[in-house]
């Protein structure tokens, strides 16, 4: 039985819309609101590292708290320092952020010493904005599917924030077996997830949050994959059985981003480190 006020009457909403294929619209109108609201506050251009801010639209769709300026700086930083706790970077000669969006987190890399930049996503406007402002970053423009446009064991690190959290299941696979082929032996494959704490927050029916409790993944919206409309949530134990199988886990952290995602590291067998 459906129960609307448990598990939220904007994702009742949204269904409807997505039944009308209006759904991918819609969310396109909320960013432009959130954009427009965020200019209207008197929207800022540039930032204390010296680099120009991505215009509010496009921050917007990396995510609608990122339309605030502020937001949209701190946590990138925070992310980019998450980064540096859990990987030696000192051992990293190249490191690759996989779905960089407009460079939330690449763009805190601008002082790294000794580990060559590299970003790459599907947006071509994202593409070319980084590439146009952030100057110490190469970012190249992917396809939705495999592959990546990098020889075979090409980086130390490939880092992805809230990127596997919008593939379809299928995609998911395609990809991890695609960034461990660029990957070193011994490089580190970091990403993040929507886990408990999104579970908890009643964004699922009660069925798929059944069926995420018995360590499914749960995936919505799935014919939008590749755009923040597809969402999906990974228990735990679905990453370490389905995804994970041809790495060493190396630590999971719950909730750990600045948005609550969950993250994952991973560290590819063989090797000494990332260099
Ligand atoms: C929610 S945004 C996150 C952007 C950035 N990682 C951040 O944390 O600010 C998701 C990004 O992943 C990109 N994306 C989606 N599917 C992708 C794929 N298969 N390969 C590369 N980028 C992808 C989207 O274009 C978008 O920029």
């Amino acid at each position: 039985m459906i129960e609307p006020a448990r598990w939220g009457h904007r994702r009742a909403i949204l269904d409807a819309f997505d039944r009308l294929h209006l759904a991918r619209p819609a969310v396109r109108a909320y960013e432009y609101a959130l954009a427009a609201k965020s200019s209207l506050l008197g929207d800022r251009t540039e930032a204390e590292d010296g680099l120009p801010l991505p215009p509010a639209r496009m921050r917007a769709q990396v995510g609608p708290l990122h339309a605030d300026a502020r937001f949209f700086l701190e946590s990138g930083r925070h992310n980019a320092e998450l980064i540096r706790s859990v990987v030696p970077l000192d051992e990293v000669a190249a490191l690759l952020d996989w779905g960089c969006g407009c460079g939330r987190v690449l763009r805190h890399w601008s002082t790294l010493d000794g580990t060559r930049v590299y970003g790459c996503d599907i947006t071509p406007r994202m593409v070319e904005w980084c590439n146009d402002n952030l100057p110490f970053a190469r970012v190249a423009r992917n396809e939705l599917a495999p592959p990546l446009p990098y020889g075979e064991a090409t980086f130390g690190l490939v880092y992805a924030f809230s990127v596997m959290t919008h593939l379809s299941e299928e995609l998911q696979r395609d990809w991890v077996a695609e960034c461990r082929r660029v990957l070193k032996p011994g490089g580190y494959f970091v990403f993040s997830t929507l886990g408990q704490y999104f579970v908890s927050r009643d964004r699922l029916t009660p069925a798929e949050r059944r069926s995420f409790e018995e360590g499914n993944l749960v995936v919505l919206y799935q014919r939008s994959s590749g755009t923040s409309l597809c969402s999906a949530y990974h228990p735990r134990e679905y990453v370490s059985r389905e995804l994970a199988e041809d790495f060493e886990v190396v630590s999971f952290r719950p909730a750990a981003d600045d948005g609550r995602h969950d993250l994952h590291v991973l560290r590819k067998p063989g090797g000494q480190g990332g260099r």
